[in-house]
C-alpha cells in the first residue's frame, strides 16, 4: 500500500513549493518554454513554404523574390528558435541553483515535527535516506513535466493541426509516436519504485559499513581490532546485493525500450509511405513533402529523447520523490498548549512505555512526582530504564500508557514549539560538534550569546581553558579535521556539560554525561552543579552512587520500574538493592 500517492497529486506538490519559492522566475521559464515550442512548428511552415516557392521558381511558375522572402523568413525562424532554445537551457538549469535549498527547508521543518520516537524505527531511517534523496529529485521530475507540458505540447499541438490540415490520416503519425513512451513509461516507472523500496536499506547498510572502515571516528577501534577485513567483507555483501538489484532492473528495462524503438521504427516506415503515396496522388505539394518529411525526422528523435532521456529519469526518479512526498506526509506532534510552567512540577501517572516494534516494556507502570526545584539521581542497572524514564520527562516521548504531566499538563497536548523551551540536558550520546568551543557552547541558546554566561557555564562544568590544549582560548576550533585540536572523552563531555548549562532553563536533565571523567571528579562537579543551581529542577542519572548522593531524592529503578525511591541515608536503612550497589562501589570513594 506504500506507492500510492499518484503522479499528478506530486507533481501539483512540487509545483506548488517551487512557486514559492520563485514564482516569477519559474513563470517565465515556462512561458519561454511555449514560445520556444510553438517556434519549432513555424518552422516547418517556414520550410513548406520556401520549398514550394524553389520549386515554382524552378518551373518557372513563381518569381524568384517571393524565394528570397522564404529564405529570410526561415532563417528568421530559424535563428529566433535557437536563440529561445538557448535561453529556455539557460533558465531551467538556473532553476537547479534556486530551488533545491528551498525544498531542503521542507525536510528540516518536518524533520524537527515529527514524533522523534519514529527516530527509533528503522523504516522512517530509511524514509529520511530516501525523502533526501526525493527531494533532491522532485525538482528534477517537475522541470521534466513542465518542459513537457509548455515546450513538447505546443510543438506537438502544432505539428498535429499542420499535419491534420495537410492530410487527416497523418495524425495516425503522431499516436505511433506516442504510443510506445506511455508503454515503456508505466512499466519504467513500477519497476523502479520497487527497486528504490528494495535498495534503500541495502544503501543505509552500504554507507555504514563504509563508515566503519574509512570514518574518522570508527577507524581507531576498527584497525586496533582488526576488524577491517570483517566490515570489507560485509560491505561487498551488500554492495553486491544492491548491484545486483539494480543490474536486473536496469537490463529488463533496456530491453523493454529496445523493443519499443522498434515499434516506433515501424511507425516511421509507415508514415513515410503515406506521405509519399500523397505526393505522388497530388494531395500535397512538394514542399510540404519535404517539410513533413524533415519534420517527422526530427519529431522522432524528439521522441526519442523524451522516452530515453526525461521520462527514462523521470520514472527513475519518481520512486524517491514519492518517499520525498510520504515523508512530507508523517503524521507531526501535534499539541495546542503554548506555555508550560515549570512551577507546577512533574507528575508521571501510572506511566508504561514499549520502543515501536517491541513488545517489552521499557518503563512498566512508573509512578512519580517531582516538585519544582527539587534535584533527582535516577540509579540502576544498565537497561532499567532510566534514558528511557528521562526521555519521556522531557517529553521528548510520548508514554504508550499513563500521562505524564509536565507543570499540570499531559505532554500530550503541549506544542512541538514550546515542549523543548525551558528544558536543558545532557545525553548519553551528547554530540561533538566540529566548531569552536564558543560555538559548541553557545549553540544550546543561540539567542543568548552572553560572554559572561559562557564563562560561568564553562566553570559550572568545571573545564580548564589551559593554553596547551586551548591555545585560542574560546575560540579554538575544536576539530582536527578543521585546523583545529582534538580534546580528551573527559574533556569533551565537560563541554557538552557546559553547553547544557549554558541553555537557559528550568528543568536540567543531566543522562551519565560523566562516564568518562572519573569518579572523584564527576562528584565533585555535580555537588558544584547542585550548589549553582539550588533553585532549579534538575534530574542526573548515574552510575555512581557517590554522586547520587548529592539529590533530594534518590529513584532506583529495576526493569522498568521504581523499585524505591528516598534520600541516601533512608535508602541505606532500607538495605535493599541501592544499599547493595552502594557496598560495591564504596572501596572508590574510600579515604
Ligand atoms: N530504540 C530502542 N528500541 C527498542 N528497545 C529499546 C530501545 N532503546 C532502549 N530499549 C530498551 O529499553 C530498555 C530501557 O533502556 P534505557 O536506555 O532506558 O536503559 P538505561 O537504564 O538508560 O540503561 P543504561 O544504564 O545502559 O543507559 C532496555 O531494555 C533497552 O533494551
Ligand atoms: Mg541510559
Amino acid at each position: 500500500m506504500k506507492n500510492q500517492i499518484s503522479l499528478h497529486k506530486i507533481v501539483w506538490r512540487i509545483l506548488k513549493m517551487v512557486m514559492a519559492a520563485c514564482p516569477l522566475y519559474f513563470s517565465a521559464v515556462c512561458l519561454i518554454g511555449v514560445i520556444h515550442g510553438l517556434s519549432w512548428g513555424l518552422n516547418t511552415y517556414a520550410m513548406q513554404f520556401f520549398f514550394d516557392s524553389v520549386a515554382s521558381a524552378v518551373t518557372g511558375q513563381g518569381r524568384l523574390t517571393v524565394v528570397y522572402w522564404g529564405l529570410a523568413a526561415l532563417g528568421a525562424v530559424s535563428i529566433g528558435s535557437q536563440v529561445l532554445n538557448g535561453m529556455h537551457n539557460f533558465m531551467t538549469n538556473t532553476l537547479y541553483n534556486l530551488v533545491p535549498g528551498h525544498l531542503g527547508k521542507h525536510i528540516h521543518r518536518k524533520a524537527a515535527r515529527i514524533e522523534p520516537v519514529c527516530y527509533e524505527t528503522p523504516e522512517l531511517l530509511d524514509d529520511i535516506n530516501k525523502a533526501q534523496k526525493g527531494a533532491g529529485n522532485s525538482l528534477g521530475l517537475l522541470i521534466v513535466v513542465v518542459v513537457l507540458f509548455t515546450f513538447y505540447l505546443p510543438y506537438f499541438g502544432f505539428m498535429a493541426w499542420y499535419l491534420y490540415r495537410l492530410k487527416p490520416i497523418l495524425i495516425v503519425s503522431l499516436v505511433f509516436i506516442f504510443i510506445p513512451v506511455f508503454i515503456t513509461q508505466l512499466i519504467r516507472g513500477a519497476v523502479h519504485a520497487r527497486l528504490e523500496d528494495e535498495s534503500a536499506p541495502l544503501r543505509r547498510e552500504v554507507d555504514y559499513y563504509e563508515k566503519c572502515i574509512c570514518d574518522r571516528e570508527y577507524f581507531k577501534e576498527t584497525r586496533l581490532l582488526g576488524a577491517y577485513g570483517f566490515f570489507k567483507q560485509l560491505y561487498l555483501t551488500a554492495l553486491n546485493a544492491m548491484q545486483e538489484k539494480k543490474w536486473s532492473v536496469e537490463l529488463k528495462t533496456h530491453l523493454m525500450e529496445i523493443g519499443m524503438k522498434m515499434l516506433t521504427l515501424l511507425g516511421y516506415f509507415g508514415v513515410l509511405y503515406l506521405l509519399f503515396t500523397a505526393l505522388m496522388n497530388g494531395e500535397i505539394s512538394i514542399g510540404s513533402f519535404a517539410a513533413v518529411f524533415g519534420s517527422i525526422e526530427l519529431m522522432f528523435s524528439i521522441m526519442d529523447e523524451i522516452v530515453s532521456h526525461h521520462i527514462g529519469g523521470m520514472t527513475k526518479d519518481l520512486g524517491t520523490v514519492r518517499n520525498f512526498m510520504r515523508f512530507l506526509d508523517l503524521p507531526e506532534r501535534t499539541g495546542e498548549l503554548e506555555r508550560v510552567s515549570f512551577e507546577g512540577g512533574m507528575r508521571f501517572h501510572d506511566v508504561s512505555f514499549s520502543y515501536p516494534g517491541s513488545e517489552t516494556k521499557a518503563l512498566d507502570h512508573v509512578n512519580l512526582t517531582i516538585k519544582p526545584g527539587e534535584t533527582i539521581a535516577i540509579v540502576g542497572q544498565n537497561g532499567a530504564g532510566k534514558s528511557t524514564l528521562v526521555k519521556l520527562l522531557v517529553g521528548l516521548y510520548l508514554p504508550t500508557e499513563g500521562v505524564v504531566e509536565i507543570g499540570g499538563a499531559d505532554s500530550r497536548k503541549i506544542s512541538p514549539e514550546s515542549i523543548y523551551k525551558g528544558t536543558t540536558g545532557v545525553f548519553q550520546k551528547y554530540q561533538r560538534y566540529k566548531l569552536t568551543l564558543q560555538e559548541n557552547v553557545w549553540i544550546s541558546d543561540l539567542e543568548a550569546q552572553d560572554q559572561t554566561h559562557l564563562e560561568t557555564a564553562v566553570k559550572k562544568a568545571d573545564l580548564e581553558l589551559d593554553q596547551e590544549t586551548f591555545p585560542q582560548g574560546y575560540d579554538t576550533m575544536l576539530s582536527r579535521e578543521f585546523d583545529g585540536v582534538d580534546l580528551s572523552g573527559g574533556q569533551w563531555q565537560r563541554v557538552a556539560l557546559a553547553r547544557g548549562f549554558y541553555r537557559r532553563h528550568d528543568l536540567i536533565v543531566l543522562d551519565e554525561p560523566t562516564a568518562a571523567i572519573d569518579p572523584l571528579e564527576e562528584t565533585r562537579i555535580y555537588q558544584k552543579f547542585a550548589e549553582l543551581s539550588r533553585d532549579k529542577t534538575a534530574i542526573i542519572v548515574t552510575h555512581r552512587l557517590g554522586s547520587a548522593k548529592i539529590a533530594d531524592r534518590i529513584v532506583v529503578m529495576d526493569q522498568g520500574r521504581i523499585v524505591a525511591v528516598g534520600t541516601h541515608e533512608q535508602l541505606m536503612r532500607e538495605r535493599g538493592k541501592y544499599a547493595e550497589m552502594y557496598q560495591a562501589q564504596a572501596q572508590w570513594y574510600a579515604g
